[in-house]
């Protein structure tokens, strides 16, 4: 436990809002073992795929997540990558609570979360929050944005006292860059990017440590993206929250990851630090997304070798035998039939599922 003077960061003599003092100094006395805040062990989920109206059968499982592992350490960002329809989303909601797993395990600060007791629970849900993908969905429109981020001490009365809601909120709407004169207005009076910032004062309502962000820049325009991601940024310096960021593309995370996990049709194809992924990636999957990545600089396009990947993405409910991606792989050979390749480190300093696994050294062009 490593316990730092509980001063102010920003000011140090406490001149911050109350809020601001308050998460800033907690996160001088947070826990730093070393160890994991949370970790996803071998988390499978299976939907059934049912037919018939009456009588329902089970004719199949839509294979959404199939033995992912995870480890998420206080104070870092692991940014969760893959195409649409890998199951990042399921991942989310399987650590929110909001599915059961087929089987696996999910650890909260080493605790097991399925074996937790009430009152664990409950603390659990306080900690782990999540921001999602469509603002425009997740905020109900019938209700004023005060009552959207004050609704979380509906459930969990003791974080802030009913009096003192209404400064709370406030001071919420003000850390997310809102006015804090709105709090009595309705969602459809803000733009996209302001609503995400709702939702990720909702989020911080009850002070938690690790936050789920489920492509949360992903329904915005692109100029409103960095203004987003710029603010998530700022309140993990300020609160010294944990991320796991969800994303379809590499470049989305590529700022604000410290570690990123490759997703592959429900598997973590290949997992590392920044510079293991973005600059020496070993998986054919994760080469051919960055190669995706856009060239901004004029000059420089044609620098970089761009790798299309033929076919669409197999179906989850009928996965190919062996190695997943091989009916879209380059590299593909009888041994990526016949053989699922284990996600191990094949002397890339970093571990990647692939059998033919090499590091490419990818000039970054943009
Ligand atoms: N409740 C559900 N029932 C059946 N299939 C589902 C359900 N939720 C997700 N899936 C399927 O699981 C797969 C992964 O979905 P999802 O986790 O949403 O992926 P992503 O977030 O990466 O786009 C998809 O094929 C999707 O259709
Ligand atoms: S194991 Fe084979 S098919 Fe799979 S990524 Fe490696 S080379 Fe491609
Ligand atoms: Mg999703």
């Amino acid at each position: 436990m490593r316990t730092v003077p509980a001063t102010c960061r920003s000011c140090g003599k406490c001149v911050r809002p109350a809020w601001r003092h308050v998460t800033t100094a907690r996160r001088f006395s947070v826990s730093d073992t070393g160890e994991p805040i949370l970790v996803v062990k071998d988390l499978v989920k299976h939907f059934p795929l049912t037919q018939g109206i009456v009588f329902q059968r089970t004719v199949g499982h839509v294979q959404a997540v199939d033995g992912v592992n995870l480890e998420l350490y206080p104070g870092e960002t692991m940014g969760l990558v893959g195409e649409s329809g890998c199951g990042k989303s399921t991942v989310s909601k399987l650590i929110m609570g909001l599915e059961k797993p087929t089987s696996g395990q999910i650890l909260f600060e080493g605790k097991d979360v399925a074996a937790m007791s009430r009152r664990e629970l409950r603390r659990y849900r306080r900690q782990v929050q999540i921001v999602f993908q469509d603002p425009y969905a997740s905020l109900n429109p019938r209700m004023t944005v005060g009552n959207i981020v004050a609704e979380p001490w509906d459930i969990h009365p003791d974080v802030v006292p009913r009096k003192e809601r209404p400064r709370r909120v406030r001071e919420l709407l003000d850390l997310v860059g809102l006015n804090p004169d709105y709090a009595n207005r309705y969602p459809h009076q803000f733009s996209g990017g302001q609503r995400q910032r709702i939702g990720v004062a909702r989020a911080l309502a009850l002070r938690p440590s690790v936050l789920v962000c489920d492509e949360p820049v992903s329904a915005l325009d692109v100029s409103v993206q960095a203004q987003v991601m710029n603010l998530l940024e700022d309140l993990q310096d300020e609160l010294g929250l944990s991320y796991l960021f969800i994303a379809h593309d590499l470049s989305v995370v590529r700022h604000l990851s410290d570690r990123v996990a490759v997703m592959y049709l429900g598997r973590i194809v290949e997992s590392g630090t920044h510079a293991d992924v973005y600059d020496q990636p070993a998986h054919p999957y994760t080469q051919a997304l960055l190669s995706a990545v856009p060239v901004h600089e004029p000059a420089l396009r044609g620098a970089k070798e761009r790798i299309v990947l033929t076919g669409d993405v197999p179906s989850p409910a009928d996965p190919p035998s062996g190695c997943r991606f091989r009916t879209r792989c380059w590299k593909a050979q009888q041994i990526c039939v016949d053989q699922d390749p284990a996600l191990v480190d094949r002397g890339q300093g970093h571990p990647s599922a692939c059998h033919f696994a090499e590091s490419v050294e990818i000039v970054h062009t943009d």
